[in-house]
């Protein structure tokens, strides 16, 4: 509907300028004075409220959180600003974006609202991702990337039996309701009999300069159905205890918990040698591995590994609830994923924060880092892109962005198709339905605009990957729809390489 009175409102050379809102006023008052000087009232409210609503309209974003502080947001609201989106905090307000610090679809009003979205509209929480980001979610994940854990009282039964069977590992008790974490005796975790989480203790961890440190990995995830996943591993967080770890002694927490307080990588004197020479955190990193003769790749690959893992695992619970939603292309997600390293190199996710803090009070280190996660994260889900709001959603504008023209895949096969019930074949026209068109659409838009984010799901591939078709051990795990957008990705690897 705005799209269509916002057309007749001027030329597209005028709209397009960036001084607009000048230049608009500057008619309007031209328009009052023609009037008023041939004594002509063309200036109707009407014509007035059409000038206002067509000209003037910026972008809305609409941040929300259940207990609002500014400063805590302080980088969200810079961002949108520069990118020429105006701020408000009613929720049931005319917005295109919503920026929800707090789960939306957990507060009814909110989720009333979550329900009935219009389609371009973007929020940036994704309805049934707390299966992963909530605190007992990776008790069920399971698997060799994360510490065996248990949710008490329910496994109880579990839990002792594993402890007699390894009388020799420590353990930690997480609650729901608070961050406090440290190792606990056995006799302790035992007795209470209130819910919590208790996750075996990796009890020989990496050290750097002799302390813990873990590893934040920011992700985004664009879609769930499909199943799309960015990481931005280059731009990875290292958090160090403020304790050295050893001598070891349970009862210091500074030694072995990463909290409020850490340790920023620059303090830390094996780092600071390539960070002076102003590298990135990770390249540091990355250089010190290679310094005691390890390859840092494997330890990447092993992230991407996880947070695959831990999607693939939980997305039977996640698609229920986004499948609720009128629009599933109306949500993505920004979540950090925290790693420790053992000392065998071995990487374990310890947790998954839905929120991540992207305040820097104290760290000015970290700001422009803080600018660039979300700056990236806005231009992967086409946010920091759009189209002048006048046209966003007119179809030329979409076109030019990405047509038919740029997604065909498998030349060759389509033409010997003779019926859709092959995947390739589903790819090609006159098999490919609007809705696969408009999944393939969205993930082409997101390759063009990744900006620092990496693909992660559907993972990277050779030509020759490609060529073989899904990889075996993704057998009965994949979805229809992601199978689909996976035979996409190797379609276009298979015509140019900067796909793969
Ligand atoms: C839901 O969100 C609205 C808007 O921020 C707020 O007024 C209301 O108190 C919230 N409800 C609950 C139960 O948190
Ligand atoms: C457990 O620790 C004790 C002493 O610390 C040691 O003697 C014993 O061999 C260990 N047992 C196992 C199974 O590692
Ligand atoms: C968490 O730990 C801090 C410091 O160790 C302590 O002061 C606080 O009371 C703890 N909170 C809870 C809820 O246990
Ligand atoms: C561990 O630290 C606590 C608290 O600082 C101290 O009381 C205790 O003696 C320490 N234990 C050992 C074995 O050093
Ligand atoms: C976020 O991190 C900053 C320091 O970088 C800290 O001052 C602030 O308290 C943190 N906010 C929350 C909600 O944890
Ligand atoms: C714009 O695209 C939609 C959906 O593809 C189509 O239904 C509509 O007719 C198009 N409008 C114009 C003016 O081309």
């Amino acid at each position: 509907m705005r799209t269509k009175q916002r057309r007749g409102a001027g030329s597209p050379q005028e709209i397009k300028s960036s001084g607009r809102e000048v230049r608009f006023s500057e008619i309007k008052n031209y328009i009052l004075f023609a009037s008023v000087m041939a004594g002509i009232s063309i200036y109707s409210t009407t014509f007035m409220h059409l000038i206002e609503q067509n000209l003037d309209h910026k972008p809305t974003v609409c941040v929300w959180s259940l207990e609002i502080d500014r400063k805590h947001l302080q980088h969200v609201f810079d961002l949108f600003e520069r990118l020429g989106f105006q701020t408000t905090d009613e929720i049931d307000s005319d917005w295109d974006v919503m920026w929800a610090h707090n789960c939306p679809f957990f507060n009814q009003t909110l989720a009333q609202i979550m329900r009935n979205l219009k389609p371009h509209q973007r929020v940036n929480k994704i309805p049934g991702n707390n299966f992963v980001t909530q605190k007992m979610a990776f008790s069920i994940v399971g698997g060799s990337f994360v510490p065996k854990s248990f949710k008490l009282p329910e496994q109880h039964e579990a839990f002792l039996e594993y402890v007699n069977k390894f009388p020799n590992k420590s353990f930690v008790e997480k609650s729901i309701f608070h961050r406090n974490v440290s190792i606990k005796a056995l006799n302790d975790i035992s007795k209470h009999t209130s819910e919590k989480f208790i996750q075996e203790y990796v009890a020989n961890p990496i050290l750097i300069g002799g302390r813990k440190f873990d590893i934040g990995v920011y992700v985004v995830i664009t879609s769930v159905e499909p199943l799309r996943i960015y990481s931005l591993e280059g731009d990875a967080t290292f958090r160090f205890c403020t304790e050295p770890y050893e001598p070891f002694n349970a009862s210091i927490l500074e030694k072995y918990v990463i909290g409020k307080d850490y340790l920023p990588a620059y303090k830390v004197r094996e780092m600071q040698p390539y960070l002076k020479l102003s590298h990135k955190p990770k390249d540091a990193f990355d250089a010190y591995i290679r310094s005691i003769e390890k390859d840092p790749s494997a330890i990447w690959q092993q992230v991407r590994d996880a947070v695959e893992s831990v999607y693939l695992t939980r997305l039977d619970a996640i698609l229920p609830y986004v499948n609720k939603y009128k629009h599933k292309n109306n949500f993505f997600e920004l979540v950090r994923f925290d790693f420790i390293l053992d000392e065998n190199f071995k990487v374990y996710l310890l947790e998954a924060n839905m929120s991540p803090n992207l305040s820097s009070v104290k760290n000015s280190e970290n700001g422009i880092r803080h600018d660039q996660t979300l700056f990236s994260t806005l231009s992967l889900v086409g946010i920091s892109n759009f189209f002048t709001p006048l046209f966003q959603n007119e179809n030329r504008s979409r076109e030019m962005e990405v047509s038919k023209r740029n997604i065909m895949v498998y030349p060759e096969h389509c033409l010997k198709c003779t019926d859709c019930s092959s995947i390739n074949c589903q790819l090609c026209e006159p098999c490919l339905t609007e809705e696969l068109l408009n999944d393939i659409k969205a993930t082409y838009r997101e390759h063009k605009n990744k900006n620092r984010f990496k693909r992660l799901f559907p993972p990277k591939m050779t030509q020759e990957e490609a060529r073989i078709g899904i990889p075996f051990r993704f057998n009965e795990k994949l979805t229809m729809q992601t199978i689909q957008i996976y035979r996409w990705f190797q379609g276009k690897c298979l015509l140019d390489d900067s796909w793969c």
